[in-house]
């Protein structure tokens, strides 16, 4: 099957850990020259080395997603170290949870800053390129937090309004044949959920609870990304495909 990604130019942001990061090695594999653009610059760098080392075609980015000019700096670079960016998956992200009553105001801003901040900057910095070369895809994370979690809302409110983006966007960049779809986890093995302290239990509950009996992995999520940023994908734009073992 061919899923027209070779030699193309994938950026990845939060490509330097768990989700990302996988996604990145799928895109690599599959022929793409990837953008790893991440906050923490060592992850970047192992996973663009990682890439390399399997003969794989990758550049590291130091850049933070909530700041105008390190976004636009990063798009401005990749176009010269390997191209103009046909495939963008927004992914950057992280939790703070806590009762809206205890949330502060940094809080709240730290959550919607990265996701929702996050892809409205990296989009509009890659969206003229795509035009020009009518063809482009945005692949937006979401999260099943959507439909909305005690502790999180922050988060629900982010993952939530990245699907209106989505929406927003795939009407507007259509006749430009830019796809732009969104994927909505359900609970992933990464670190981001490894590390929290109830893990154990959410690990159990969602055993018992998902008609697919366990968590998922990285590479569940990091299929549906590349199938969304591929060629294979043309025709559908504007949807939100859950990945989540049923438990949606
Ligand atoms: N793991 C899950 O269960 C799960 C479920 C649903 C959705 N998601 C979403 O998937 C995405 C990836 O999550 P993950 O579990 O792989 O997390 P992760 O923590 O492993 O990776 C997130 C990456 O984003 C980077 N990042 C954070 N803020 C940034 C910023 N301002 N600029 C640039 N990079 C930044 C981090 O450095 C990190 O490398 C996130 O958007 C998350 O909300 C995860």
């Amino acid at each position: 099957m061919d899923f027209g990604l070779k030699g193309l130019v994938v950026m990845i942001t939060g490509g330097g850990s768990g989700i990302g990061a996988e996604a990145a090695k799928s895109f690599a594999a599959l022929g793409a020259k990837v953008a790893v653009v991440d906050k923490n610059l060592e992850g970047a760098l192992v996973v663009s080395a990682a890439i390399r080392e399997a003969q794989g075609i990758a550049t590291a980015y130091e850049t933070n997603v909530t700041d105008e000019a390190s976004v636009n700096a990063t798009v401005e670079q990749i176009q010269r170290d390997l191209g103009s960016v046909s495939v963008l998956v927004n992914n950057a992200g992280f939790t703070r949870d806590m009762k809206i009553t205890r949330m502060s105001v940094a809080d709240w801003e730290s959550v919607i800053d990265v996701v929702l901040k996050g892809a409205f900057l990296c989009s509009r910095a890659v969206l003229p390129g795509m035009a020009e070369a009518d063809y482009g895809r945005i692949v937006n994370i979401s999260s099943r937090a959507h439909l909305g979690n005690p502790g999180q809302a922050n988060y629900s409110s982010a993952k939530a309004g990245i699907i209106g983006f989505t929406r927003a966007l795939s009407l507007e960049w259509g006749k430009h044949h830019i796809t732009v779809n969104a994927v909505a986890p359900g609970i992933i093995n990464t670190s981001a959920v490894t590390n929290l302290p109830h893990y154990q239990k959410i690990r159990e509950s969602a055993e018992r609870t998902t008609p697919i009996p366990r968590i998922g992995e990285v590479d569940d999520v990091a299929n549906a990304i590349v199938f969304l940023g591929s060629r294979l994908a043309s025709y559908i734009t504007g949807e939100t495909l859950h990945v989540t073992g049923g438990r949606y």
